[in-house]
């Protein structure tokens, strides 16, 4: 159904219930207000005619009554009148014969009446008795005529209108959707891609606004794709220069990384040759240490060697000559041998070689055994004597263990005060872990001079176990503490300290248990160690 067809019936059924009901109130309004008044009439002429023939009907004066009646007939519209007696006798009566011959039936209201005369009557009273009554008939016919009149008039007028309407509402229809495909052509124009589009603007109406307002928008979108049309050329220059400058761009990059691959392997040749050299330097630092540290006993083992070669020739010539002796067996010469083997044994000084030797001989083994020592703590050191494997250890029981050997040593100069936290077991070195335990606690008996207090604790913090030894000693000072660690850094007399043992701890916690030891001091105050391990609760590989 098109706009046009819809337009049209929707007001055409709009107007037609609305004159429907307008033309139904008006006639009903009419139809009321005119029944009204004839039935108001009827009465009123009913009552001034029993009014008036009251004397007459009571000095029965019937010809005064036959000329009321004719008098009465004259009003409009009225086709009979009747004056009756008390007992309904006539008295007299004036009218159309057909009429005067229908019995009579009072009619109550005038849209009952079915014979179109409205029947009437009024009774002639006086002081409450009744005497006798009036009827009369009023011929509705002229009533109804000018209704039905008024219901035609208005039945055309209601067809005219709805006609004019009807053919506004086609001319209106016919307009709005002329203007309406235009503007639907239009657009479908635009959509096909052809924005050089404009539709013809009519009049100053509302369509014709909206029409401006979409040739505005088409040269607008005209204009708009005019400007995108030109980015996109440029766009497309742009991307062809780009590409140009990716490509050499990539070309160059390829070349640097080219470059810098090589410059990387150049690095990873040098970091591996300084790595050698630092090799070398730490070599050579143990070396020297080493060397240092031998040098000392193996200085006087090598010399009192060189004493006891010479204890040893002037023993071997006493012997000789004793020999000698026995196979002298002249007296004389027997005693020119004494004197010998005597002026030899003053020369030898034999009583102080004979003290010299135990002495030499003492001195040399404890040479030699620091050595062998050093050379212990070297192995430790570089890991030589491995063989240990991890196995799940309760830290608490290595850290009672070893205080226990080193009870002896601490006792008679530290209290110790011990106090152990709740650990889980975790996997470890525990023979490894007690050589470091070992070495904190001689460290911090070695530190107090006189009397001194040691603590030891151990904790679990931040899911890893902590284990701190705290002293009173002496402390250390700010230059030494970044040595701690230096293998041989001892300040120990010779034969103390090796020096070796706060670096074979580090190897043991850091490299072998990924831990840490973390030392604080205060000169004069006291050190505190701490001994830093991951809990480790699955068997590493
Ligand atoms: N608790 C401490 N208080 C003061 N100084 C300390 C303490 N622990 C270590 N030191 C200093 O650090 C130095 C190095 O200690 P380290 O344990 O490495 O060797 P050492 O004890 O001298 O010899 P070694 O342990 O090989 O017998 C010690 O000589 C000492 O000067
Ligand atoms: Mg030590």
């Amino acid at each position: 159904m098109s706009l046009r067809l819809k337009t049209i019936l929707g007001i055409a059924s709009i107007e037609a219930l609305l004159l429907l009901l307008l033309i139904s109130m008006t006639l009903d309004y009419l139809r009321t207000t005119n029944y009204e008044g004839l039935s108001k009439r009827a009465s009123t002429t009913a009552t001034l005619f029993a009014t008036t023939s009251k004397d007459a009907v009571l000095s029965y004066d019937l010809a005064s009554l036959e000329s009321f009646v004719n008098e009465v007939l004259k009003n409009p519209d009225l086709v009979y009148a009747r004056v009756l007696g008390p007992e309904d006798q006539l008295f007299a009566q004036a009218g159309e014969k057909s009429v005067l011959a229908r019995v009579f039936q009072a009619d109550v209201m005038v849209e009952d009446v079915s014979d179109s005369i409205f029947d009437t009557y009024a009774e002639i009273s006086e002081s409450g008795v009744v005497y006798g009554r009036v009827e009369i008939g009023l011929d509705i016919n002229s009533l109804t005529a000018t209704i039905d009149e008024a219901k035609n008039k208005s039945a055309s007028i209601a067809a005219l209108e709805m006609f004019m309407v009807a053919l506004f509402s086609l001319i209106l229809g016919t307009y709005l959707t002329r203007q309406l495909k235009s503007l639907s052509d239009a657009a479908k124009t635009i959509s096909a891609g052809n924005l050089a589009v404009q539709i013809p603007v009519k009049g100053q109406d509302e369509i014709a606004e909206v029409a401006k307002a979409f040739n505005a928008m088409a040269a607008n979108l005209q204009e708009v794709s005019q400007r995108r049309d030109e980015f996109e050329g440029q766009l497309k220059e742009l991307n062809h220069s780009l590409e140009d400058r990716v490509t050499r761009r990539t070309q160059e990059l390829v070349e640097k990384n080219g470059q810098l691959e090589k410059a990387n392997r150049d690095i990873q040749d040098t970091q591996a040759k300084l790595l050698q050299s630092e090799k070398m330097a730490s070599v050579g630092v143990l070396a020297a240490g080493v060397a240092h540290e031998i040098n000392n006993p193996l200085g006087f083992v090598i010399s009192n060697l060189t004493t006891l070669e010479t204890y040893v020739n002037n023993y071997k010539t006493l012997v000789a000559e004793y020999q000698d002796l026995f196979k002298i067996t002249d007296s004389a010469e027997r005693k020119q041998q004494f004197q010998r083997i005597n002026q030899l044994i003053e020369e030898f000084d034999l009583e102080f070689m004979n003290e010299d030797l135990g002495d030499l001989l003492k001195d040399t083994h404890e040479g030699s055994i620091r050595v062998k020592e050093i050379v212990k703590g070297l192995k430790a050191f570089s890991h030589v004597e491995q063989g240990e494997v991890m196995q799940l250890a309760d830290i608490n029981d290595c850290i009672s263990s070893t205080l226990k050997v080193v009870n002896n040593e601490l006792k008679y100069h530290c209290q110790v005060a011990v106090e152990l936290g709740e650990l889980p077991h975790t996997y470890c070195l525990p023979g490894q872990i007690k050589q470091v335990l070992l070495n904190l606690f001689l460290n911090a008996g070695h530190a107090i001079d006189g009397k001194g207090i040691i603590k030891v604790t151990s904790c679990l913090e931040n899911g890893c176990i902590e284990i701190s030894v705290q002293d009173s000693g002496c402390g250390i000072s700010k230059d030494d503490v970044g040595k701690l660690f230096d293998p041989f850094f001892t300040t120990k007399a010779v034969g103390e300290g090796t020096g070796l043992g706060l670096a074979i701890s580090y190897g043991i916690i850091v490299e072998e248990h990924k831990g840490d030891i973390r030392v604080s001091s205060e000169e004069g105050v006291g050190s505190c160690f701490t001994v830093v391990l991951p809990v480790v609760l699955e068997a590493p590989e």
